[in-house]
């Protein structure tokens, strides 16, 4: 089957197609018939080598994180999704490989019939992030939110899921998005210097928790959260020398506990809350852009641009 794999760290170009084995179905897991998979701004890190002395890597990397297709195996243990439903999900975090004809899903749940393929394809990130971060700070109704990054791949699912705990959300975007991010009831915000100030025009009684979808703003995101505390970001590797909490995601043992050093359980009930938001109309998976396989390379070079409004998208 065919793959996007690459086999050193470079620019976008190092990506490319190649034929591999086929993964299978192990224990608790589907395989799909991928129809699309979501680029992760992740693996664009990683590819270029930025991530190479945090993240273990082998050659060659299979990209791709999440996935929505149709099942075409499944492995032992696994109850409730049968050969020919249709469904979007995660690989497991060492195995990744989405981005191919075939794929073997850890968590998945039914396609939501709303959702193209392509919002499909590209929604099982956003929607595990938004539940590991907003658990976290335990956002909950009445309370006032600020998304930085409001109206990326990541950001736009989080300022949805946050409206849908009854948050007040104000969001951070260049100005041509203001009126996309008012489309999900966001108050928009434009980032940079001066953002406590224009925040707390917004919201003159303060902000309980701020999310970081961006990074590099931490020391105003904590001036308008007022604790360092009350901020996670899942985006500026320098969250420890601010105190703050950054966020990242590993699989969870029996009782809860993320499998990894400052790690966040993996919040795969997120995909569920996906499919009862979108049921109730009250989730879109914003598309950047679609791009086949064999313009992987492409994809990541929007990627980089940092922005893409939504989720960039490899359709097979
Ligand atoms: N730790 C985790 O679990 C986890 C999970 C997912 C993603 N991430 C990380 O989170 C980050 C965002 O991911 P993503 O997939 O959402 O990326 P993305 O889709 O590429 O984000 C693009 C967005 O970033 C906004 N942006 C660019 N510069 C900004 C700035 N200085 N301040 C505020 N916003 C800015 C852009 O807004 P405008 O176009 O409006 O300017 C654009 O909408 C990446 O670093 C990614 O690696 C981490």
């Amino acid at each position: 089957m065919r793959a996007v794999v690459f086999t050193e760290f470079g620019p976008a170009g190092v990506m490319h197609v190649a034929e591999v084995d086929e993964p299978h179905a192990g224990p608790g897991q589907v395989r799909i018939a991928v129809r699309a998979s979501g680029l992760s701004a992740g693996e664009v890190l990683l590819r270029s080598g930025t991530l190479r002395d945090a993240v273990p890597h082998t050659f060659p990397h299979r990209t791709g994180f999440d996935a929505a297709g149709v099942v075409d195996e499944v492995g032992a243990g696994v109850t409730g999704v049968a050969a020919g439903d249709e469904v979007f999900g995660m690989a497991p975090m060492t195995v990744r490989g989405t981005n191919a004809d075939l794929a073997v899903l850890s968590a998945w749940a039914p396609k939501p019939a709303a959702w193209s393929w392509a919002e499909a394809g590209g929604a099982a990130g956003g929607a595990e992030t938004a539940a590991r971060v907003l658990d976290r700070l335990a956002v909950a109704s009445g309370q006032t939110v600020l998304v930085n990054g409001a109206a990326g791949a990541t950001g736009s699912i989080v300022v949805q899921f946050a409206a849908a705990r009854g948050a007040v959300v104000i969001g951070t975007a260049s100005e041509h998005n203001h009126d996309f991010l008012r489309g999900y009831g966001v108050l928009p915000a434009t980032y940079g210097p001066g953002l406590p100030d224009r925040v707390r025009r917004i919201a003159p009684a303060g902000v309980d928790a701020v999310v970081d979808c961006a990074g590099g703003a931490l020391p105003d995101l904590i001036a308008i959260a007022g604790d360092p505390a009350r901020v996670v970001t899942i985006a500026d590797f320098t969250a420890a020398a601010h105190g703050v909490h950054m966020s990242h995601g590993a699989p969870a043992d029996e009782t809860g506990q993320a499998l990894g050093a400052g790690a966040d359980p993996l919040a795969v009930h997120g995909l569920g809350i996906a499919v009862e938001l979108a049921a109730a109309g009250r989730l879109s998976i914003p598309v950047a852009a679609t791009f086949p396989l064999t313009e992987a390379a492409a994809a990541h070079e929007l990627s980089e641009t940092r922005h893409a409004r939504g989720r960039i998208v490899l359709i097979r």
